[in-house]
């Protein structure tokens, strides 16, 4: 499984240090969660911070659009360097244009699926993104606990894109990612792992992605 620190729960104030640390610790690529106090209840980081992401650190950047009417913001974050952007359909009307949106500007185009959303809602867009991501915790704060119940939605999705041989389609998992729900997102066939407050609490950050890369 490739591994994506949530940006997150690093440390602000050594922002530049965190990002060569967990580049050096390993990651494959930077989750960076955009707030607006209103899809979600908390405000998270904008555009200078991402622009100072984009300045500092090299990886992947994989941008989680949490945030009413994304269509606004797309554009602008793939000019500040994010490599895939990902949007809620519970945030837009206009699903199908944020997706063409982030395609012509060169970026993956994800999904995000709170917990309670079902699978449904994606099914007619699944040939045509990059990247589906389940939500195991309400989306707005890091440091919450892992909502078992969304396992059966990947069970779910992990049938369709085999029966559809969407073998370029990637799962995503995101929130209470820990050694053990690591295991589940394994064995259910997940190929990236964000982790916020697992990663950014532990003084090991290189053990630490190891064995979530490998939580056996
Ligand atoms: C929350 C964010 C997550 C968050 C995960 O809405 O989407 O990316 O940082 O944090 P942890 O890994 O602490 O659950
Ligand atoms: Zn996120």
């Amino acid at each position: 499984m490739l591994i994506a620190p949530s940006i997150l729960s690093a440390d602000f104030g050594q922002l530049k240090n965190d990002l060569e640390q967990v580049k050096k610790a390993g990651a494959d690529l930077l989750h960076i969660d955009i707030m607006d106090g209103q899809f979600v209840p908390n405000i998270s980081l904008g555009i200078p911070v991402m622009e100072a992401i984009n300045t500092y650190s090299d990886l992947p950047k994989d941008v989680h659009l949490m945030i009413n009417k994304p269509e606004n913001f797309i554009k602008k974050f793939i000019e500040l360097g994010a490599d895939y952007v990902t949007v809620h359909p519970e945030s837009t009307n206009q699903l199908e244009y944020c997706l063409e949106l982030i395609k012509t500007n060169g970026a993956k185009a994800g999904i995000a699926l709170n917990p309670e959303t079902g699978l449904d809602v994606v099914l007619p867009y699944l040939h045509e993104i990059d990247l589906l991501l389940f939500m195991t915790i309400n989306p707005g704060f890091g440091g919450q606990k892992f909502i078992h119940s969304v396992v059966d939605k990947m069970y779910e999705a992990n049938s369709y894109r085999e029966f559809h041989e969407l073998t370029d389609l990637l799962f995503e998992v995101d929130g209470g990612i820990n050694e053990q729900t690591a295991k589940i997102c394994l064995e259910n066939k997940i190929d990236i792992l964000v982790s916020g407050s697992t990663i950014f609490g532990s003084n090991d950050k290189k053990r630490i992605i190891q064995n979530l890369r490998n939580p056996y």
